[in-house]
């Protein structure tokens, strides 16, 4: 069945390069792992809602436009999510991987909570991943592409609840089954689908108070909060061939925070 998002003929790739999206993309871990692929030979197209900071970003990476492109795309739009993979398909060829990173986390109390405060968290962190998901696994079909590789965003928030983010705990524990069945359903597609569970990650100045680090660290055994490339590294490695025959998993990427209760029996931390 042909879509929006079919690439004609299987057209050829501009380069050498395997091709791969990223969502989310303009800052943050999004950036940081279209970098990482781009780095290691990717052509990336790095898709955000804020567009002119992905092309921005993508320039950096390559002015030429050859192997990084940055493009706007919502993934909350249902109607945009194939148009803009086509356009990824004609400029750098047919993608073969595709990072669902776009997401939002907020904080809001669950009995003051919204219901748009709930709908928003939860279309654009897993509605907007079905959308992308389901866009990419149909250009592949109609391409008869065989092969590639999809990793979503979870969270530490799906398996260990925090006060004020039931809407964000409830997204990500549905990306770890969303993530299940897709390995599922594109097996025969030869399309991988995994998913990482970040913990903690400092991402941006403004993103948590020393209080919540403090307390937060004394919870993590490895005795740090987590980095960009501490997950961009992941990410690389379950798009590629070593991670072959790793299908429908989600690696939690935390420093050991979902382990359990980090402390001795005298009550003290052990980090
Ligand atoms: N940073 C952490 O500690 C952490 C922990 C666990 C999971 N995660 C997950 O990692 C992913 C990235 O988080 P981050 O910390 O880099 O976030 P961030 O807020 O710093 O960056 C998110 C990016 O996604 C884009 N975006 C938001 N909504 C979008 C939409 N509807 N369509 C397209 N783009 C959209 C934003 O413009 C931004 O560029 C998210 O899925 C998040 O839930 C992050």
């Amino acid at each position: 069945m042909a879509t929006d998002a079919t690439v004609a003929g299987g057209t050829p790739p501009r380069g050498t390069r395997p091709v791969a999206i990223v969502t989310g993309a303009a800052r943050s871990l999004g950036l940081d792992i279209s970098k990482r692929l781009h780095a290691e030979g990717w052509a990336v197209a790095l898709l955000d809602r804020d567009g002119d900071t992905a092309s921005a970003e993508a320039k950096a990476l390559d002015p030429s436009g050859e192997s990084a492109i940055g493009l706007s795309l919502d993934v909350l739009e249902a109607e945009a999510v194939a148009p803009a993979f086509a356009r990824v398909a004609e400029t750098l060829g047919p993608p073969e991987a595709l990072v669902n990173n776009a997401g939002v986390y907020p904080d809001h109390a669950l009995l003051d909570m919204d219901v748009s405060d709930w709908d928003a968290v939860i279309g654009i962190n897993l509605r907007g991943t079905f959308l992308c998901t389901q866009a990419f696994g149909r250009m592949r079909r109609d391409a008869d592409l065989a092969g590639g590789a999809i990793v979503n965003f979870a969270s530490a928030a799906a398996y260990s609840a925090r006060v004020g983010v039931s809407h964000y705990s409830a997204s990500k524990a549905g990306i770890v089954m969303f993530t299940k069945s897709c390995a599922q359903e594109l097996a025969p597609l030869g399309l991988r689908v995994n998913a990482v569970a970040p913990g903690l990650i400092e991402v941006r100045d403004d993103q948590i108070s020393d209080e919540y680090r403090a307390a937060y660290l004394s919870m993590i055994p490895r005795g740090r909060t987590g980095r960009a490339p501490d997950i961009s590294g992941v990410v690389s490695f379950l798009l590629g061939p070593d991670a072959d025959y790793v299908n429908g998993e989600c690696i939690a990427i935390d420093g050991g925070f979902l382990a359990g209760r980090a402390l001795t029996r005298a009550g003290t931390p052990v980090s």
